[in-house]
């Protein structure tokens, strides 16, 4: 099968140049992050820090959906910090992920985010290593390998762990995960999510309180919209 994309079109989809005129707009986008906000509220209601005064940053923030959404999940009392590779506003913590430095400017918070972001990365799982010093709770989506898919389902992506390598990675970041798999875009690009309580909290006193998350496969929550 010949490769009908150009050497041009290809270096373009692994730039970082991209995301500066990308369409950041996408409803299958946001329709991932409500969800995610969704099992945020859950998972944090379960540990009793649902109305916390909690500082979450969003890696890869786009068009900071998060934001909005977060407020409407229940969230009133939470800082929201967006960060990303190119400033979307004037409080973007500009970053690029891929940058061996990274982690010097990024500040320690309860909650770091992000969702679709995994997969435009260099070395992701070195990323999420080093984030995990940075907060009490990592909550990530990651799209895995699956046997449906082709090559050019994955164009553009930079990792191709499969279901069970993410979960592999998720649990090697901390002392629980919570994992899962429930929100169903059109195949075949699934989506899992993985809400990590980090190893390296930041509040040791908060760790203490909050024990160790159990190992399941979760159950899917409804979206508030459908
Ligand atoms: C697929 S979009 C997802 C946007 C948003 N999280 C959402 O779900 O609507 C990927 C986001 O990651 C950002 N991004 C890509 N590569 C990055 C990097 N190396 N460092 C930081 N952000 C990056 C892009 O600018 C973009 O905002």
């Amino acid at each position: 099968m010949p490769d009908l994309i150009s050497g041009d079109r290809r270096a373009h989809l692994y730039s970082l140049e991209r995301w500066q005129y990308e369409a950041l707009d996408i409803s299958l986008w946001h329709e991932r992050t409500e969800y995610m906000v969704a099992l945020l509220r859950r998972y944090l209601s379960n540990r009793g820090e649902q109305d916390a005064d909690l500082e979450i940053l969003e890696f890869g923030c786009g068009s900071m959906a998060l934001e909005s959404m977060l407020r409407e999940g229940g969230f009133t009392r939470a800082r929201y910090i967006p960060s990303d590779c190119h400033a979307r506003d004037e409080r973007t913590l500009v970053l690029d992920l891929n940058a061996p430095d990274f982690l010097d400017s990024v500040p320690a918070v309860d909650v770091i985010f992000m969702g679709g972001v995994l997969e435009y990365l260099d070395r992701a799982e070195s990323v999420l290593d080093a984030l995990s010093k940075k907060a009490r709770y990592l909550f990530f989506s990651y799209c895995p390998r699956v046997a449906s898919q082709t090559e050019a389902d994955r164009l553009g992506w930079k990792n191709h762990w499969t279901p069970g390598e993410a979960l592999a990675i998720a649990n090697d970041l901390g002392d629980g995960v919570m994992s899962e798999s429930g929100f169903d875009p059109s195949a075949p690009k699934p989506v899992h999510t993985y809400f990590v309580a980090s190893r390296n909290w930041w509040r040791p006193e908060l760790a203490a309180a909050a024990g160790p998350l159990p190992k399941i496969h979760d159950r899917p929550v409804r979206c508030p919209s459908g």
